[in-house]
């Protein structure tokens, strides 16, 4: 009984051990918020990868402009209120035109007579104002 005792003892030592060690495992696997833990890095990524990236590449180009001048500028610029050179009319931006970019950017942003500083929009950055410009003059000349 004794020489077998100790071994015996062993034997459902590491028995229990087995057990307890794969529990631990198992119990860790379903661990729901480790599972979400695990999870979440790749679901940022996937968020990354199929929308902001190519939605940044569009933006390089006069699209941002038009988006821009529509939901800021055009409510001025459109008809002409307070004496905003008309979008599409060359005799109205030819002047304005002919001050140069930089003068046209200036002006759009600080402020010029009844322009108000950029438009009023104060969240555009000035690429983004720089972008209306250019589409309004690409429209204008
Ligand atoms: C609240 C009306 C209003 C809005 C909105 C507005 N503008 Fe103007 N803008 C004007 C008026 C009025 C002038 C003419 C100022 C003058 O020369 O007397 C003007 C002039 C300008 C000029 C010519 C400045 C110069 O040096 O001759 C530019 C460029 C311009 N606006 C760009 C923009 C852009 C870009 C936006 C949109 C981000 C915008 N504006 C939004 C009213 C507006």
């Amino acid at each position: 009984m004794r020489r077998l005792g100790l071994p015996y003892l062993g034997i459902m030592l590491g028995a229990l051990l087995a057990t307890s060690l794969s529990y631990a495992t198992l119990s860790g696997s379903l661990n729901e918020k480790q599972i979400i833990l695990r999870l979440k890095p790749e679901g940022e990524v996937r968020i990354d990868a199929t929308g902001s990236a190519p939605i940044a590449k569009q933006t390089v180009t006069l699209e941002v402009g038009q988006q821009h001048y529509e939901e800021v500028c055009h409510v001025c610029h459109g008809t002409g209120i307070g004496g905003a050179p008309k979008f599409g009319d060359k005799a109205d931006w030819a002047p304005r035109i002919a001050e140069g970019m930089d003068v046209l950017l200036k002006h759009a942003i600080e402020g010029y007579k009844a322009m108000p500083a950029r438009g009023t929009c104060m969240n555009c950055t000035d690429d983004e104002i720089k972008k209306a410009i250019e589409y309004i003059v690409s429209q204008s000349k």
